[in-house]
């Protein structure tokens, strides 16, 4: 019999560790005792050596299923787990199977602890303790979680308060951040902790931030359990403002209208300039996009990518994102869409070099998967937020025609999200009544597997250009 005791600290890549060598080594979920710190398994186990039997290889989905389950709370959890692996070894395609009784408890945990993390996250609350004249601002909350979620949250409020020192204590697991410096101990009996300003603060902006015209009182008690209201300072006021919410809501009906706030009228002078148009210089634009933060995705790209081409071109060639390569030279269509775009305009009688050639968004938008950058196709919002840039660029080159490559496109120069099968090889028309040629994107081409629609497909494609070329002869 083997014995495998987790640590209380550490135990994600504890039990990770003790998996994996039991799995290489071959013992079976029945030769094994798990235990934690307050469940340590009998002494009859012993620690024999492994001998490992060759490499393990598990798959990702498992992995972070059991990085979230390991913190639950069932002393069984390390044994679901290990047995668990140990029948997903003969067969990988156990964690995709919905009507596997062991999965689907090991789901529900995870899901346990996910909840619990998100309650961590919302229903902590910290008070000031540090010296005024101390360099850094230090803070400590008491938190008594569901189950072990103290050390997997911890980076959460690492990322949020990483300018201050503060520490989660609770009876499981403390975490102390100081100095930019996490760390674990064990837990501890509830400290008695001052009052602070701004928990004082705070109470006045949620009485403020309640509406009692609003209430729906299950969902408030689901959302905010009562068993975290005695850790929360403002839980103290929610009986009374639920017990004043109907008069205070018959109140609000019947008192006569308020004034717009003083600052309405900014807000809508910045939403009025977010509806114009972009009225500098040419030479200013490609700076000016280079720049560009009028959405989220400039945090991620590495640059914008600017339109090229004459500013004086008969046709604007619009096509969705840049994609990876693009982003990384800062050109548009250079990747495997644009070099099969060379291809079959120069089949179409298209010279390039005589178009000007962007995109309808001008940041690249993806998920990282791995070391790849995995291209996600651009929502509404970023479209409408781009179509600034590209009205910008249509009112400088004014082209007697744009060629809009693929329904983000068609999107950006039309404002209609529909289909690009049903609309491409017509002519529609830009808000300026340019007219706008739709055909399919490039990478629509790439990405069909089978031969004969991608021959169809590209047929189609090259007579869309050859409309073009003809529409400027
Ligand atoms: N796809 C696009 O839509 N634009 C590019 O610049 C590259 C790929």
């Amino acid at each position: 019999m083997h014995r495998a005791v987790m640590p209380q600290i550490g135990t994600a890549q504890a039990w990770r560790d003790a998996a994996r060598q039991f799995l290489a080594a071959g013992i079976r979920p029945e030769d094994i005792l798990w235990g934690d710190a307050n469940t340590a398994p009998d002494l009859f186990g012993t620690d024999a050596p492994l001998r490992p039997n060759g490499q393990v290889s598990v798959p990702r989905s498992f992995v972070s299923m059991a990085s979230s389950v390991v913190w639950h709370g069932d002393p069984e959890r390390f044994a679901r787990l290990y047995t668990f692996l140990w029948r997903l070894k003969d067969a990988p395609h156990l964690m995709t199977d919905r009507g596997d009784r062991d999965l689907s408890r090991l789901r529900q945990m995870e899901k346990n602890v996910h909840r619990c993390q998100h309650k961590m996250k919302a229903f902590v609350r910290f008070r000031e303790i540090g010296e005024a004249d101390a360099p850094r601002r230090s803070f400590a909350a008491w938190f008594e979680p569901t189950y072990h979620t103290v050390e997997p949250t911890a980076d959460f409020f690492v990322r949020r308060f990483s300018d201050m020192d503060w520490r989660i204590l609770t009876p499981d697991v403390s975490a102390v951040f100081e100095n930019g410096k996490l760390s674990f101990h064990e837990g501890q009996e509830k400290p008695h902790l001052p009052e602070d300003a701004s928990e004082q603060l705070w109470i006045t902006y949620f009485q403020n931030i309640f509406n009692p015209a609003r209430l729906m009182v299950k969902a408030m008690q689901s959302e905010m359990p009562k068993k975290y209201w005695k850790n929360m300072p403002e839980a103290a006021f929610i009986p009374r403002m639920i017990a004043d919410a109907p008069a205070r809501a018959r109140a609000m009906a019947q008192a006569a209208p308020s004034l717009p706030p003083a600052r309405m009228a900014q807000v809508q002078a910045q939403l009025a300039a977010h509806h114009s148009a972009w009225d500098g210089p040419s030479d200013a634009l490609p700076a000016a996009i280079a720049a560009c933060t009028r959405c989220p995705l400039h945090c991620t790209a590495t640059q914008a990518v600017v339109g090229e081409g004459p500013m004086d071109a008969d046709l604007m060639i619009v096509g969705e994102q840049p994609g990876d390569q693009e982003d990384l030279s800062g050109r548009p269509f250079v990747g495997p869409a644009g070099q099969l775009f060379d291809q079959i305009a120069v089949q179409a009688g298209l010279d390039r070099s005589r178009a000007y050639v962007t995109n309808a968004v001008k940041h690249f938008k993806f998920t990282p998967r791995g070391k790849k950058r995995i291209h996600q196709r651009p929502n509404t919002s970023e479209i409408d937020h781009c179509r600034w840039w590209l009205d910008a660029e249509v009112a400088q080159v004014k082209p007697k025609l744009i060629l809009g490559m693929g329904a983000t496109a068609a999107e950006g120069l039309t404002g209609r999200r529909d289909a690009i099968l049903a609309r491409r090889g017509k002519v529609e028309e830009a808000p300026d009544g340019t007219p706008v040629l739709l055909t399919l994107h490039p990478s629509y081409l790439l990405r069909l597997p089978d031969r004969a629609a991608k021959a169809d497909a590209t047929a189609q494609f090259r007579a869309d250009l050859e409309t073009a070329v003809r529409m400027l002869a």
